[in-house]
């Protein structure tokens, strides 16, 4: 067989991702550093429902966000702005991750608020999109995807730095099939997106009193690109001496988070994307499930916060979406707050949320009339700020 004329097509789309991630390295090159939300005069909060139950959920999370944050908007010092148009019909309309318009609105925002928006998979009536959540981290260069789970009866209490732009995810859409029976999809690394990652977690690490951070690689098979990863990470070591760095095997790292006796030793990991995106749903299952997690996304221009489940078709479908638990959404709100400096109503929502999902439980959501509605739980999420509130008076 003569496959001359496969491979030379082949090698034209390699030339072409290789020159589309060169590029990303000049830019990373001339990066500025994080943007420091409190020299600016005024913060847009973007508040982008998504698709599915995404519009629902995410209502009930920017009306806490309004409630907490009111003297800020009163002010002008804080906006709210909501985002329509991500949603999966608008996209396949135009065949594009994000349409353009929205892209643009969002590009105006400083930090964003994100409802699930709908991934296509094999056999579903979309066509094949990319996915909005990836096109998203890297159109605004999200690198960081931060991910605290936290179980403290149980002494977990990690923190995971997921890189977000790179590896198995920079050009995931966009591998070869070189015939009909060879296909060739990539893994990309860089100097810059390792070490922006790993320097985002030491640093958090020391900013919080945290003793110890690990890297998570497969750099014993997948030795150039996990190598790399691997090697950036013994050096930055080296400049926080106080901290241990210590680094485990994906395959190990899978099964100690379930062992009991070593799991609470973590405290800080870091890792790349895709092993990122498979352990942080295993361990936010040991927390009560992925719908319990929040998601920053973080770069130095934006930041992004999420809930991690997806978009749930099927209840919307049914009607149900008024049923459905914003309180995914609700934690990424007060990640995003936080972020942003508002500590203290941070910190309420967080006590908020706990109260009302872990100790109170006075209402109960189940996705169905059987349970109350995300309206309602939201309102009795602000009630308990409101008597937080009280006592602290
Ligand atoms: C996540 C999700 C996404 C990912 C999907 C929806 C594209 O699983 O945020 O972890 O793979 O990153
Ligand atoms: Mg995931």
């Amino acid at each position: 067989m003569d496959y001359t004329a496969q491979v030379e097509a082949a090698k034209a789309k390699f030339g072409e991702l290789l020159l589309s991630q060169l590029k990303r390295v000049e830019d990373m090159k001339s990066q500025g550093d994080f943007v420091d939300y409190s020299k600016l005069d005024r913060i847009v909060i973007g508040v982008c429902g998504g698709d599915g139950i995404g519009p629902a959920i995410t209502k009930q999370a920017s009306r806490i966000m309004e409630y907490l944050l009111k003297d800020d908007i009163a002010a002008g010092k804080i906006v709210l702005k909501n985002i329509d148009g991500l949603t999966i019909e608008r996209r396949v309309a135009e065949n594009a991750a994000i349409p353009a318009d929205v892209l643009e609105e969002l590009k105006k925002c400083d930090v964003i608020l994100k409802g699930p928006t709908t991934t296509p998979r094999k056999g579903d009536p979309w066509p094949n999109v990319e996915s909005a959540n990836v096109a998203m981290r890297k159109a605004l260069d999200l690198f960081a995807n931060v991910r605290p789970v936290r179980i403290p009866e149980q002494g977990i209490d990690w923190t995971f730095y997921r890189e977000n732009t790179e590896g198995a995810y920079a050009v995931g859409s966009k591998g070869v099939h070189v015939t009909d029976d060879l296909g060739v999809d990539f893994t990309v690394v860089t100097s810059q997106g390792c070490e922006r990652i790993i320097r985002a977690a030491f640093e958090f690490a020391k900013a919080n009193g945290k003793t110890r951070v690990t890297a998570v690689t497969k750099a014993n098979i997948i030795k150039t690109t996990d190598g790399k990863f691997l090697d950036t990470f013994r050096e930055i070591a080296k400049e926080y001496p106080d901290i241990t760095a210590d680094d485990w095997y994906i395959d190990i790292m899978t099964a100690k988070l379930i062992d009991e006796n070593r799991r609470r030793d973590f405290q800080v990991v870091v890792l790349p994307n895709l092993y990122g995106d498979i352990i942080t749903d295993e361990a936010a299952e040991f927390q009560g499930g992925v719908g319990t997690a929040g998601s920053a996304n973080i770069g130095k221009r934006y930041a992004m916060f999420e809930a991690i489940h997806g978009s749930a078709p099927r209840m919307v479908n049914e009607g149900r979406e008024k049923y459905a638990d914003p309180c995914s959404v609700i934690r990424a709100a007060a990640m995003l707050i936080a972020h942003i400096g508002r500590k203290t109503e941070a910190d309420l929502l967080y006590k908020a949320l706990d109260i009302c999902t872990v100790t109170e439980k006075k209402l109960v959501i189940t996705g169905r009339d059987t349970g109350v509605t995300g309206e309602e739980f939201a309102d009795y999420i602000m009630d308990t700020i409101e008597k937080l509130k009280q006592v602290k008076k």
